[in-house]
């Protein structure tokens, strides 16, 4: 099915780009994404990780505001205590990585169209978005790298977030957002095919 993706996609690319197959190669990247719940254990190489928590921060924001950041985990003593609010977590002990990525709420920055206007911060709790974008960015360069995430809810559950906020000393107006574990596996975890045309409207509902 990837295969096909690519060659259907790659065929379809009529708008001029530097590579031609650029839209077969990120179409095939984002249908082979899965959550991975299995690991071997190795540990990732650091310039992945800084790329794949580059994909994370090219993320679309709400008036540009970027509230993430990101705490990276190698030792699994502290995977335990990450984990310590959550009883579904072990599976996840063999990782190479953990990233909690977390949201400033409080986070505020010049007026996109006037920079040097009063900061703002964005309204309407619009930073859950804007996490969820960047979380999504991590997962699929995560896939493009050829490792495995999976992505973990944390906010807003008070028995996940308040271990973490402990153990990793987070600042008060800092939420850990979520938890996405990262690592090598055996390839076995297929994605699942979630196309459903019945889900598309023209025009009308
Ligand atoms: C907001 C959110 C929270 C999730 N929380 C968990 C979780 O706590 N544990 C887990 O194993 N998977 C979790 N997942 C992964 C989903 O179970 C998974 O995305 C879904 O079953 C679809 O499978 P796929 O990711 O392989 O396409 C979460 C996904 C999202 C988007």
């Amino acid at each position: 099915m990837m295969a096909a993706a690519a060659m259907l996609f790659g065929a379809c690319c009529t708008k001029q780009c530097d590579t031609p197959n650029t839209a077969g190669v990120v179409m095939e990247n984002i249908l082979a994404r899965k959550s991975v719940r299995s690991y071997n254990g190795d540990t990732i190489p650091s310039a992945i990780m800084q790329d794949i928590l580059r994909a994370a921060m090219s993320a679309p924001t709400g008036m540009d505001i970027r509230p993430w950041s990101f705490v990276v985990l190698t030792d699994k003593s502290q995977y335990e205590t990450v984990f310590a609010g959550n009883f579904n977590m072990k599976k996840f002990m063999e990782s190479g990585a953990v990233v909690v990525v977390c949201a400033d709420t409080t986070v505020t920055r010049p007026p996109r169209d006037n920079p040097d206007g009063p900061a703002v911060t964005t309204p309407n709790q619009i930073w859950r978005d804007d996490m969820g974008a960047c979380t999504e960015n991590l997962l699929l360069a995560v896939e493009a790298y050829g490792l495995g995430a999976c992505w973990t809810a944390c906010y807003p559950y008070p028995d996940r977030m308040d271990p973490i906020k402990k153990s990793l000393q987070l600042p008060p107006t800092v939420v850990p957002y979520a938890v996405v574990p990262v690592g090598y596996h055996d390839g076995t975890t297929q994605p699942k095919d979630k196309w459903d045309e019945s889900r598309i409207h023209y025009d009308r509902w």
